[in-house]
């Protein structure tokens, strides 16, 4: 207030009767009503209730101090009711600026916090399956769609299991391609190994059941291998074991392009090549013609028309030795699908180790 007249007592502002006093007082009230006219809010709610109810500095205070305490006694009771008078006008005026400023607040909050319905969501990046596991998926489609039953076994081995009742005794040749990740084992304790393949899982399904048997094995393998772009020391295969009493090499021939047909597309050739796997005989390799050329010959097949697919062939009777089924009577045949390579050549990828790295821009071009 400037020349703020409560500052001066009512000898100094010339006041000598009532209605001069009335008169002030309606000027102090107008101040404040000017001054609560502006849009409230709590801050300044706060502001003027410190201005003018304080207890030291107050307006109010003032005028006691000022006005009341010092008027003569003639004064005094139209100066004691007056101030009375704005005292109620002040204190209900300030009541309501303050609920008009806390209604004010809760609008404002509830503006700022509104949710608006017709947004769109927001969108979640949310992960897709491996393609590893995209291919795992294919392989199991195809073959469950053909009888086979889904089973998995343990990554950790005996030698037996890996090897022996494979038919690949302790000194022979074959274990040498398959250096091996021998775990640490208390002496006496029997030895133990990473399998390097999920052959292993031929023997233990046959220990347990009974032919007939048609089932395959999809799992993680372990070699000793130097990663480049087609090895890795992880990798992953699906077994394929089928035992009859009147399984022959058409039906296994049979199987294999049909698998080849739905994996690579109904263009696909496929070419049995003569092999060795001391677990059957006879042992062939898989070969595609090549989906890139057609058969013509390009980098991807190294110019021959046919890329290589997987190892297979007939369970060699020695392994029916080992689970004691009658070779006199079974046959059946087996192959192991190199899950990575089969994934590279179907999807064009050059490096193996891109499966491993979880790069979301290798990733994302899968979903
Ligand atoms: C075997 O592992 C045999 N157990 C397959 C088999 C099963 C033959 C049943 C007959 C009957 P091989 O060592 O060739 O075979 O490996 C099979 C496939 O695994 C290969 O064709 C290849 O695709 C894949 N492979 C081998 N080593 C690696 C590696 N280090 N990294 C990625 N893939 C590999």
């Amino acid at each position: 207030m400037a020349n703020d007249p409560t500052t001066k007592t009512l000898a100094e502002l010339g006041v000598s009767e009532s209605a001069e006093v009335s008169r002030w007082f309606d000027e102090v009230r107008a101040q404040f009503a000017a001054e609560t006219s502006v849009p409230a809010d709590e801050q300044r709610w706060e502001g003027l209730r410190a201005a003018w109810l304080g207890r030291k500095s107050g307006v109010l205070t003032r005028i006691t101090e000022n006005w009341l305490k010092t008027s003569p006694a003639t004064l005094r009771p139209a100066v004691g009711k007056s101030l009375n008078e704005l005292r109620a006008y002040v204190e209900g005026r300030l009541d309501d600026y303050q609920q008009i400023a806390r209604a004010a607040a809760e609008q404002a909050a509830l503006a700022r916090e509104r949710v608006d319905l017709s947004l769109p969501g927001a969108v979640r990046p949310i992960g897709s399956r491996h393609l590893l596991r995209q291919t795992f998926a294919e392989i199991e489609r195809i073959f469950l769609s053909l009888g086979f039953t889904v089973v998995e076994g343990p990554e950790i081995e005996t030698p037996y299991y890996n090897f022996e009742a494979l038919n690949i005794p302790e000194y022979h040749p074959a274990r040498d391609t398959m250096d091996t990740f021998y775990l640490e084992t208390p002496p006496g304790a029997p030895q133990r190994l990473l399998r390097t393949h999920t052959s292993p899982m031929q023997i233990h399904i046959m220990e347990k059941q009974a032919p007939p048997v048609r089932i395959i094995v999809p799992g993680k393998v372990y070699r000793r291998d130097n990663p480049d772009a087609t090895h890795s020391y992880v990798f992953h295969q699906v077994e394929g074991l089928a035992v009859d009493t009147d399984i022959t090499f058409c039906e296994f021939k049979g199987t294999v392009e049909h698998f080849v047909h739905e994996f690579l597309g109904p263009a696909a050739k496929t070419r049995l090549r003569p092999s060795y796997f001391p677990f059957t005989e006879p042992s062939v390799e898989v070969d595609a013609s090549c989906f890139a050329c057609g058969g013509s010959g390009c980098r991807l097949c190294k110019f021959s028309g046919w890329i290589e697919l997987f190892g297979a062939g007939m369970v060699d009777p020695a392994v029916y030795g080992f689970v004691n089924y009658d070779a006199t009577r079974l046959s059946g045949y087996a192959f192991g699908l190199g899950v990575d390579r089969l994934s590279q050549l179907k999807y064009g990828i050059d490096d193996v180790q891109l499966f491993f790295q979880n790069d979301v821009r290798f990733l994302r071009q899968f979903p």
